[in-house]
């Protein structure tokens, strides 16, 4: 193992990793992220106004190019990046996401796209080390489609137990909620028990999102929701309240992830309109409950949605 030097993780272009999917694995995402037999722009690809679910590049990262189940645990923790310390797979927690949609991705793939990652950030604290990963989905030709953020933060890891924070690259801030008004748009949903059963299947295996025995092994008291399910399902509010349901309006979508979803709990997001985002967009601001355990499960939400695209019927 290489010397310890955290400086040196900061900016370690990782290998592509080869990704594809199919129209059938934009629609299983779909319902994974709770999609109602109502979507039809999002459930129904004979829908003239359906396209593939803009935030589907966040599953590529564990799918990769597989149409078969993986076995997760070689999908994480395998980083080969120079200078950091060994991490336990077990008190990972992802910390945030983020995906800007640079081009609404194909219906199919086809051969030859790819994941290029690298890290980007990395900070110690007393708690632990957080690694800030980039990923850009580009195509054969390397033309862009998406950009992704997320931090994962190591709980319990340690490299010299001094505070160091270094980021070269890094999405937008959150907006402040504003204080002074009421949302703009209350939308209100509800996972269901098999909700995790279903998101699974776009690529994350993890038994922490099945066998219960798990998370109560690791303090979660049963089986959690994965936190991309919830991304996921806050990107469907912002969507239907801001951006007319369309798909191809979320420009922009980004979370921290603030506390665990169960199977089967309901969720409420809240969203403001802020002003204007880039490229003629509007700016949104949200904020997620879980209205069963009562705690903020989707924080420091922001959002960037083409209202346009909405009347472009
Ligand atoms: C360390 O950083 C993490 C992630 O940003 C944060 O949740 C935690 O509270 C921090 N701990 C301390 C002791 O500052």
């Amino acid at each position: 193992m290489s010397e310890i030097n955290l400086e040196k993780a900061v900016g370690w272009q990782d290998t592509d990793l080869p990704v594809s999917w199919l129209k059938r694995d934009l629609l299983l995402y779909a319902i994974g992220i709770g999609a109602k037999a109502t979507d039809q722009t999002i459930v129904n690809e004979l829908d003239k106004d359906w396209a593939p679910f803009p935030t589907y590049p966040v599953v590529l990262h564990f799918k990769g190019e597989d149409q078969e189940i993986n076995d997760f645990k070689t999908r994480v923790g395998r980083s080969n990046a120079p200078g950091l310390p060994q991490f336990d797979p077990n008190r990972g927690v992802h910390g945030s996401q983020s995906i800007e949609v640079v081009k609404p991705i194909p219906e199919v793939s086809g051969p030859g796209w790819k994941l290029k990652r690298r890290i980007v950030g990395v900070s110690e604290n007393k708690s632990g080390i957080v690694l800030e990963h980039e990923a850009l989905l580009v195509d054969p030709h390397g033309t862009v489609y998406a950009k992704l953020y997320s931090a994962s933060f190591n709980l319990g890891a340690k490299a010299t137990g001094q505070k160091f924070s270094k980021r070269i690259a890094g999405p937008p801030p959150a907006k402040a909620i504003p204080k002074d008004r009421k949302p703009d748009h209350v939308v209100r949903d509800k996972t269901s028990p098999e909700q995790a059963l279903v998101y699974r299947l776009s690529g994350d295996y993890n038994g922490l999102h099945i066998d219960p025995t798990i998370g109560q092994a690791t303090g979660f008291g049963g089986v959690i929701l994965h936190g991309l399910s919830t991304f996921g399902f806050g990107a469907r509010a912002v969507l239907a309240a801001v951006g007319g349901n369309r798909p191809e309006a979320l420009k922009y979508f980004g979370v921290r992830f603030s506390s665990p979803v169960k199977p089967g709990d309901a969720l409420e997001t809240a969203i403001w309109e802020v002003g204007p985002g880039p490229r003629g967009t509007t700016e949104v601001a949200f904020v997620t409950t879980d209205l069963d355990s009562g705690k903020v499960c989707l924080a420091a939400g922001v959002a960037y949605v083409d209202k346009a695209a909405k009347s472009r019927l």
